[in-house]
């Protein structure tokens, strides 16, 4: 099983069985992601939220086997458009053939290409085999995230440290904290001017903390 950074928010899980899954697919407007939407195939995308840099070229990607997987408002958005997708929401979890997807809260907006309200924004927590991975999907920093690493053992936390938009890296240290993940993976940062950020101050910061922190390159691919 291995996961694959393209840089922003934008992860590929590909299972031990070959089965590929995207979040947050934002390829083609993305400066920073070396692989375009044409580059790329899904078998499931999961989405955080709708803002275009999240929902991204999932209506790209997407073919008609594609399962796109997130909160009911915005499943309904997607159908709408054409497209198969299973409605959840937060709090709710669900056996997928590749595993169990979770949907948490999040701290943040959710808008469709549109305009229009896109349900709640989420984190997703997913949990493969023995691996499990929290996304938080955008979001600031919020003291339940220590019930979510209660609950639920974080392996790899992938976690928004750019600033503006969401948890800069002091709050996203702390969210690191409560989580108590195995590593953390920073995300969200040096895409735009606006959130230009150092993941390897955050990393020495995580570090600090008697905790470990991984920063991916763009492109990157690790086992899990
Ligand atoms: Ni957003
Ligand atoms: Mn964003």
């Amino acid at each position: 099983m291995t996961l694959k950074y393209f840089s922003h928010s934008a992860f590929q899980i590909t299972t031990d069985d070959g089965i590929k899954i995207l979040i947050d697919p934002f390829l083609d407007n993305n400066p920073t992601s070396p692989v375009k939407s044409k580059d790329v195939k899904a078998d499931y995308i999961i989405l955080s939220h709708a803002h275009g840099d999240h929902l991204g070229d999932t209506f790209k990607i997407a073919s008609k086997d594609t399962l796109i997987i997130s909160v009911s408002e915005l499943a309904n958005y997607c159908i709408a458009k054409g497209f198969k997708a299973h409605n959840m929401h937060i709090g709710g979890s669900f056996d997928f053939p590749f595993g169990r997807v979770k949907f948490t809260i999040a701290h943040h907006g959710s808008k469709t290409p549109e305009g229009d309200y896109a349900g709640e924004p989420a984190g997703i927590i997913l949990t493969l085999k023995n691996k499990s991975i929290y996304h938080t999907g955008d979001t600031g920093l919020f003291s339940d995230m220590k019930l979510i690493g209660e609950m639920n053992k974080i392996d790899y936390m992938l976690l928004p440290i750019g600033d503006n938009y969401t948890m800069g890296i002091t709050d996203a240290v702390k969210a690191v904290e409560l989580v108590n993940p195995k590593i953390a993976i920073p995300m969200h940062y040096n895409t735009f001017p606006v959130i230009k950020a150092d993941p390897y101050e955050f990393k020495m910061k995580v570090e600090n903390k008697g905790l470990k922190c991984k920063v991916l390159n763009y492109g990157e691919e690790i086992d899990l």
